[in-house]
Protein backbone atom coordinates (compact mmCIF):
# COMPACT_ATOMS: atom_id res chain seq x y z
CA UNK A 1 0.00 0.00 0.00
CA UNK A 2 2.69 2.51 0.83
CA UNK A 3 4.55 1.86 -2.24
CA UNK A 4 1.47 2.09 -4.80
CA UNK A 5 0.16 5.28 -2.44
CA UNK A 6 3.57 7.18 -3.04
CA UNK A 7 2.97 7.06 -6.69
CA UNK A 8 0.14 8.91 -6.06
CA UNK A 9 2.05 10.97 -3.28
CA UNK A 10 -0.51 10.03 -0.89
CA UNK A 11 0.44 8.70 2.71
CA UNK A 12 -0.73 6.06 4.40
CA UNK A 13 -0.82 5.89 7.42
CA UNK A 14 -2.64 4.23 10.42
CA UNK A 15 -2.52 4.69 14.73
CA UNK A 16 -0.34 3.24 16.71
CA UNK A 17 0.24 1.80 20.28
CA UNK A 18 4.05 0.75 20.86
CA UNK A 19 3.15 -1.97 23.25
CA UNK A 20 2.00 -3.91 20.09
CA UNK A 21 5.51 -3.50 18.72
CA UNK A 22 6.82 -6.45 20.42
CA UNK A 23 4.11 -8.44 18.28
CA UNK A 24 6.35 -9.93 15.42
CA UNK A 25 2.99 -9.85 12.80
CA UNK A 26 2.02 -6.40 14.11
CA UNK A 27 5.25 -4.44 13.45
CA UNK A 28 5.92 -6.78 9.96
CA UNK A 29 2.66 -5.07 8.71
CA UNK A 30 3.36 -1.76 9.87
CA UNK A 31 6.40 -1.37 8.31
CA UNK A 32 5.65 -3.09 4.96
CA UNK A 33 2.52 -1.33 4.18
CA UNK A 34 2.03 1.90 5.95
CA UNK A 35 4.54 5.19 5.12
CA UNK A 36 3.39 6.97 8.08
CA UNK A 37 2.16 6.35 11.51
CA UNK A 38 0.47 8.43 14.68
CA UNK A 39 0.49 7.27 17.94
CA UNK A 40 -3.25 6.40 19.02
CA UNK A 41 -2.91 7.76 22.46
CA UNK A 42 0.69 8.50 23.66
CA UNK A 43 1.19 12.07 22.71
CA UNK A 44 -2.84 12.69 24.19
CA UNK A 45 -2.73 15.33 27.17
CA UNK A 46 -3.20 12.78 30.38
CA UNK A 47 -0.58 10.49 28.79
CA UNK A 48 2.35 13.21 27.62
CA UNK A 49 2.05 15.30 30.72
CA UNK A 50 0.60 13.56 32.98
CA UNK A 51 1.97 16.02 35.87
CA UNK A 52 1.81 19.29 36.81
CA UNK A 53 4.85 21.53 35.68
CA UNK A 54 5.56 22.00 39.36
CA UNK A 55 6.35 18.75 39.57
CA UNK A 56 9.80 17.90 38.90
CA UNK A 57 9.03 15.06 36.26
CA UNK A 58 5.72 16.37 34.25
CA UNK A 59 6.04 14.57 31.37
CA UNK A 60 6.53 11.13 29.84
CA UNK A 61 8.07 11.15 26.42
CA UNK A 62 8.68 7.25 26.52
CA UNK A 63 5.97 6.09 24.29
CA UNK A 64 5.99 8.97 21.38
CA UNK A 65 9.95 8.58 21.06
CA UNK A 66 9.51 4.55 20.61
CA UNK A 67 7.61 5.35 17.76
CA UNK A 68 9.66 8.37 16.33
CA UNK A 69 12.43 5.62 16.87
CA UNK A 70 10.47 2.95 14.63
CA UNK A 71 9.04 5.72 12.17
CA UNK A 72 12.83 6.79 11.29
CA UNK A 73 14.25 3.51 11.20
CA UNK A 74 11.59 2.01 8.66
CA UNK A 75 11.66 5.74 7.01
CA UNK A 76 7.65 6.32 7.90
CA UNK A 77 6.33 10.25 8.65
CA UNK A 78 5.18 10.59 12.08
CA UNK A 79 1.57 12.32 12.67
CA UNK A 80 1.17 14.38 15.93
CA UNK A 81 -2.45 13.63 17.50
CA UNK A 82 -3.17 16.06 19.59
CA UNK A 83 -2.46 18.98 21.55
CA UNK A 84 -5.82 20.39 22.54
CA UNK A 85 -8.61 18.43 23.48
CA UNK A 86 -11.41 17.65 25.99
CA UNK A 87 -11.08 13.83 26.51
CA UNK A 88 -7.71 11.92 28.28
CA UNK A 89 -6.62 15.06 29.91
CA UNK A 90 -4.78 14.88 33.52
CA UNK A 91 -7.20 15.78 36.48
CA UNK A 92 -4.48 18.62 37.34
CA UNK A 93 -5.80 20.24 34.27
CA UNK A 94 -9.93 19.17 34.69
CA UNK A 95 -10.01 19.34 38.51
CA UNK A 96 -10.65 23.28 38.28
CA UNK A 97 -8.01 24.49 40.05
CA UNK A 98 -6.38 26.63 37.79
CA UNK A 99 -7.33 30.03 37.05
CA UNK A 100 -7.77 31.43 32.92
CA UNK A 101 -4.19 32.94 33.54
CA UNK A 102 -2.81 29.53 34.72
CA UNK A 103 -4.91 27.48 32.24
CA UNK A 104 -3.31 29.79 29.50
CA UNK A 105 0.23 29.21 30.91
CA UNK A 106 -0.47 25.44 31.22
CA UNK A 107 -1.36 25.23 27.41
CA UNK A 108 1.09 27.37 26.13
CA UNK A 109 3.96 25.80 27.72
CA UNK A 110 2.31 22.33 27.19
CA UNK A 111 2.77 23.32 22.60
CA UNK A 112 6.05 24.77 23.39
CA UNK A 113 7.59 21.89 25.00
CA UNK A 114 5.69 19.07 23.05
CA UNK A 115 5.99 20.88 19.50
CA UNK A 116 9.43 21.53 20.21
CA UNK A 117 10.57 18.52 21.30
CA UNK A 118 9.22 16.78 18.13
CA UNK A 119 10.33 19.74 15.60
CA UNK A 120 11.91 17.84 12.40
CA UNK A 121 10.52 14.22 13.74
CA UNK A 122 6.39 15.19 13.51
CA UNK A 123 5.55 16.71 10.32
CA UNK A 124 1.76 17.46 11.26
CA UNK A 125 -0.02 18.14 14.23
CA UNK A 126 -3.88 18.00 14.91
CA UNK A 127 -3.69 21.06 16.92
CA UNK A 128 -7.04 21.28 18.08
CA UNK A 129 -9.05 17.73 18.09
CA UNK A 130 -13.05 17.91 18.16
CA UNK A 131 -13.49 21.39 19.24
CA UNK A 132 -17.19 21.80 17.68
CA UNK A 133 -20.51 20.01 18.35
CA UNK A 134 -22.84 18.71 16.09
CA UNK A 135 -24.97 21.13 15.20
CA UNK A 136 -21.63 23.47 14.28
CA UNK A 137 -21.83 25.66 18.29
CA UNK A 138 -18.74 25.33 19.98
CA UNK A 139 -18.05 22.41 22.96
CA UNK A 140 -17.78 22.99 26.19
CA UNK A 141 -14.24 22.09 27.23
CA UNK A 142 -12.08 23.44 29.72
CA UNK A 143 -10.09 25.00 27.01
CA UNK A 144 -13.11 27.14 25.33
CA UNK A 145 -15.41 27.54 28.51
CA UNK A 146 -15.96 31.37 29.41
CA UNK A 147 -13.10 32.52 30.24
CA UNK A 148 -11.55 29.59 29.43
CA UNK A 149 -7.72 30.06 28.23
CA UNK A 150 -8.87 33.90 28.81
CA UNK A 151 -10.93 34.60 25.36
CA UNK A 152 -14.72 35.23 27.01
CA UNK A 153 -17.22 35.14 24.11
CA UNK A 154 -14.92 34.55 21.26
CA UNK A 155 -15.52 31.57 19.65
CA UNK A 156 -12.64 30.00 17.97
CA UNK A 157 -9.95 32.76 19.74
CA UNK A 158 -8.45 29.65 21.60
CA UNK A 159 -7.75 27.49 18.15
CA UNK A 160 -6.43 30.82 16.68
CA UNK A 161 -3.88 31.35 19.61
CA UNK A 162 -3.16 27.49 20.03
CA UNK A 163 -2.13 27.53 16.03
CA UNK A 164 -0.03 30.49 16.83
CA UNK A 165 1.85 28.75 19.64
CA UNK A 166 2.40 25.70 17.72
CA UNK A 167 3.61 27.38 14.89
CA UNK A 168 5.60 30.12 16.81
CA UNK A 169 7.62 26.55 17.98
CA UNK A 170 7.43 24.59 14.71
CA UNK A 171 7.77 26.58 11.75
CA UNK A 172 7.69 23.79 9.47
CA UNK A 173 5.12 21.54 10.60
CA UNK A 174 1.60 21.15 9.31
CA UNK A 175 -1.18 22.47 11.55
CA UNK A 176 -4.27 20.84 11.47
CA UNK A 177 -8.21 20.82 13.29
CA UNK A 178 -9.12 17.64 13.60
CA UNK A 179 -12.83 16.72 14.07
CA UNK A 180 -15.46 13.85 13.36
CA UNK A 181 -18.95 14.05 11.50
CA UNK A 182 -17.65 16.53 9.53
CA UNK A 183 -17.05 15.16 6.45
CA UNK A 184 -20.32 15.46 4.53
CA UNK A 185 -21.77 19.32 4.15
CA UNK A 186 -23.75 20.10 6.89
CA UNK A 187 -23.72 22.19 10.35
CA UNK A 188 -21.11 21.28 11.78
CA UNK A 189 -18.52 21.08 8.48
CA UNK A 190 -20.07 24.70 7.41
CA UNK A 191 -19.07 25.77 10.85
CA UNK A 192 -15.39 24.45 10.52
CA UNK A 193 -15.47 25.85 6.97
CA UNK A 194 -16.75 29.50 8.08
CA UNK A 195 -13.43 29.24 11.03
CA UNK A 196 -11.07 28.01 8.55
CA UNK A 197 -12.27 30.34 5.78
CA UNK A 198 -11.39 33.80 8.83
CA UNK A 199 -8.56 31.87 9.59
CA UNK A 200 -7.30 32.49 5.91
CA UNK A 201 -8.13 35.66 5.26
CA UNK A 202 -6.25 36.49 8.58
CA UNK A 203 -3.26 34.33 7.96
CA UNK A 204 -3.85 32.27 11.07
CA UNK A 205 -1.49 29.57 10.90
CA UNK A 206 -3.86 26.52 10.08
CA UNK A 207 -2.76 24.32 7.30
CA UNK A 208 -5.23 21.57 6.92
CA UNK A 209 -8.38 20.02 7.91
CA UNK A 210 -8.32 16.37 9.06
CA UNK A 211 -11.81 14.30 8.38
CA UNK A 212 -11.84 11.29 11.56
CA UNK A 213 -14.20 9.30 9.09
CA UNK A 214 -15.26 6.39 12.04
CA UNK A 215 -17.74 5.41 10.01
CA UNK A 216 -20.46 2.68 9.19
CA UNK A 217 -22.29 1.04 5.65
CA UNK A 218 -24.75 4.22 5.58
CA UNK A 219 -21.62 6.39 4.89
CA UNK A 220 -21.85 4.10 1.54
CA UNK A 221 -24.68 5.87 -0.18
CA UNK A 222 -23.80 8.18 -2.86
CA UNK A 223 -25.76 11.32 -1.38
CA UNK A 224 -22.96 10.59 1.21
CA UNK A 225 -20.02 10.28 -0.91
CA UNK A 226 -20.87 12.92 -3.20
CA UNK A 227 -21.28 15.11 -0.32
CA UNK A 228 -17.70 14.15 1.25
CA UNK A 229 -16.38 15.29 -2.34
CA UNK A 230 -17.83 18.40 -2.67
CA UNK A 231 -16.78 19.22 1.22
CA UNK A 232 -13.14 18.25 0.66
CA UNK A 233 -13.48 20.58 -2.99
CA UNK A 234 -14.18 23.49 -0.61
CA UNK A 235 -11.92 23.27 1.91
CA UNK A 236 -8.97 22.40 -0.74
CA UNK A 237 -10.35 25.70 -2.05
CA UNK A 238 -9.36 27.88 0.86
CA UNK A 239 -5.96 26.27 -0.03
CA UNK A 240 -6.04 23.51 2.96
CA UNK A 241 -5.21 19.98 2.89
CA UNK A 242 -6.75 17.26 3.70
CA UNK A 243 -5.82 14.45 6.18
CA UNK A 244 -8.43 11.29 6.42
CA UNK A 245 -7.46 10.96 9.97
CA UNK A 246 -8.67 7.69 11.62
CA UNK A 247 -11.18 5.98 9.01
CA UNK A 248 -13.06 2.37 10.08
CA UNK A 249 -15.85 1.38 8.52
CA UNK A 250 -17.58 -0.18 11.70
CA UNK A 251 -19.80 -3.23 10.89
CA UNK A 252 -22.59 -5.22 12.66
CA UNK A 253 -21.26 -8.38 12.20
CA UNK A 254 -18.18 -10.46 9.71
CA UNK A 255 -20.89 -11.85 7.36
CA UNK A 256 -19.19 -12.14 3.77
CA UNK A 257 -21.90 -9.51 2.73
CA UNK A 258 -20.61 -7.17 5.32
CA UNK A 259 -17.31 -7.77 4.41
CA UNK A 260 -18.38 -7.22 0.88
CA UNK A 261 -19.73 -3.81 1.63
CA UNK A 262 -17.08 -2.13 3.91
CA UNK A 263 -14.60 -3.29 0.70
CA UNK A 264 -16.28 -1.09 -1.23
CA UNK A 265 -16.43 1.83 1.02
CA UNK A 266 -13.20 1.85 1.83
CA UNK A 267 -12.06 1.69 -1.61
CA UNK A 268 -14.39 4.71 -2.82
CA UNK A 269 -13.09 6.45 -0.07
CA UNK A 270 -9.53 6.31 -1.54
CA UNK A 271 -10.73 6.96 -4.93
CA UNK A 272 -12.37 10.34 -3.51
CA UNK A 273 -9.04 11.07 -1.86
CA UNK A 274 -6.83 10.02 -4.83
CA UNK A 275 -9.12 12.73 -7.07
CA UNK A 276 -8.47 15.21 -4.83
CA UNK A 277 -4.88 16.55 -5.03
CA UNK A 278 -5.26 18.24 -1.72
CA UNK A 279 -5.70 15.35 -0.26
CA UNK A 280 -2.85 13.85 1.10
CA UNK A 281 -3.10 11.17 4.03
CA UNK A 282 -5.21 8.11 4.11
CA UNK A 283 -5.62 7.09 7.56
CA UNK A 284 -6.75 4.16 9.17
CA UNK A 285 -7.42 3.92 13.01
CA UNK A 286 -5.27 0.60 13.81
CA UNK A 287 -5.43 -1.62 11.05
CA UNK A 288 -6.04 -5.27 12.87
CA UNK A 289 -9.38 -5.65 14.03
CA UNK A 290 -7.37 -7.74 16.82
CA UNK A 291 -6.21 -3.97 18.36
CA UNK A 292 -9.24 -2.07 17.26
CA UNK A 293 -10.70 0.77 19.24
CA UNK A 294 -13.95 -0.64 18.06
CA UNK A 295 -13.30 -3.79 19.86
CA UNK A 296 -16.34 -6.14 17.94
CA UNK A 297 -17.05 -3.87 14.94
CA UNK A 298 -14.62 -5.51 12.18
CA UNK A 299 -13.67 -1.90 11.50
CA UNK A 300 -10.24 -2.26 9.97
CA UNK A 301 -8.09 -3.87 6.58
CA UNK A 302 -6.63 -7.07 8.88
CA UNK A 303 -8.91 -9.17 11.22
CA UNK A 304 -7.76 -10.64 14.31
CA UNK A 305 -5.58 -12.77 13.16
CA UNK A 306 -3.50 -10.50 10.90
CA UNK A 307 -5.06 -11.68 7.71
CA UNK A 308 -6.36 -9.60 4.98
CA UNK A 309 -9.59 -8.45 4.51
CA UNK A 310 -11.48 -7.80 1.36
CA UNK A 311 -10.95 -4.56 2.70
CA UNK A 312 -7.21 -4.56 2.03
CA UNK A 313 -7.74 -5.55 -1.54
CA UNK A 314 -10.14 -2.68 -2.31
CA UNK A 315 -8.06 -0.29 -0.83
CA UNK A 316 -5.13 -1.00 -2.74
CA UNK A 317 -6.93 -1.32 -5.99
CA UNK A 318 -7.17 2.22 -6.85
CA UNK A 319 -4.07 3.24 -6.08
CA UNK A 320 -2.53 0.53 -8.41
CA UNK A 321 -4.75 2.19 -11.17
CA UNK A 322 -6.94 -0.75 -11.15
C1 LIG B 1 -9.45 6.59 21.05
C2 LIG B 1 -8.44 5.46 21.16
O1 LIG B 1 -8.47 4.71 19.98
C3 LIG B 1 -8.73 4.59 22.35
O2 LIG B 1 -7.68 3.65 22.55
C4 LIG B 1 -8.90 5.44 23.60
O3 LIG B 1 -9.30 4.62 24.68
C5 LIG B 1 -9.92 6.54 23.39
O4 LIG B 1 -9.54 7.30 22.26
N1 LIG B 1 -11.40 10.29 18.09
C6 LIG B 1 -10.09 10.60 18.35
C7 LIG B 1 -9.19 9.56 18.91
O5 LIG B 1 -9.64 11.70 18.01
O6 LIG B 1 -8.19 10.10 19.72
C8 LIG B 1 -9.95 8.50 19.66
O7 LIG B 1 -9.03 7.47 20.03
C9 LIG B 1 -11.08 7.97 18.82
C10 LIG B 1 -12.05 9.06 18.46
Amino acid sequence: MRDAAARHRILIGTAVEPSYLAEPEYAKILSDEFSMLEPENNLKFGQVHPRPDTDPNPYDFSGPDALVAFAQAHKMKMRGHTLVWHNQQPRWVTGGGLTPDQLNKALQSHIKTVVGRYAGKIFAWDVVNEAFNDDGSMRHTVWYDRPGIGFADQGAAYIEQALRWARATDRRAKLFVNDYGAETIGKKSDAIYAMAKDFRKRRVPLDGIGFQLHCDLSFDRPEALDSFKANLQRFADLGLDIHITEMDVRLRNNSPESLDQQAKLYGDVVKICGGQPRCKVIQIWGFTDKHSWLRNGHGLLWDENYQKKPAYDAFLRPLLGK
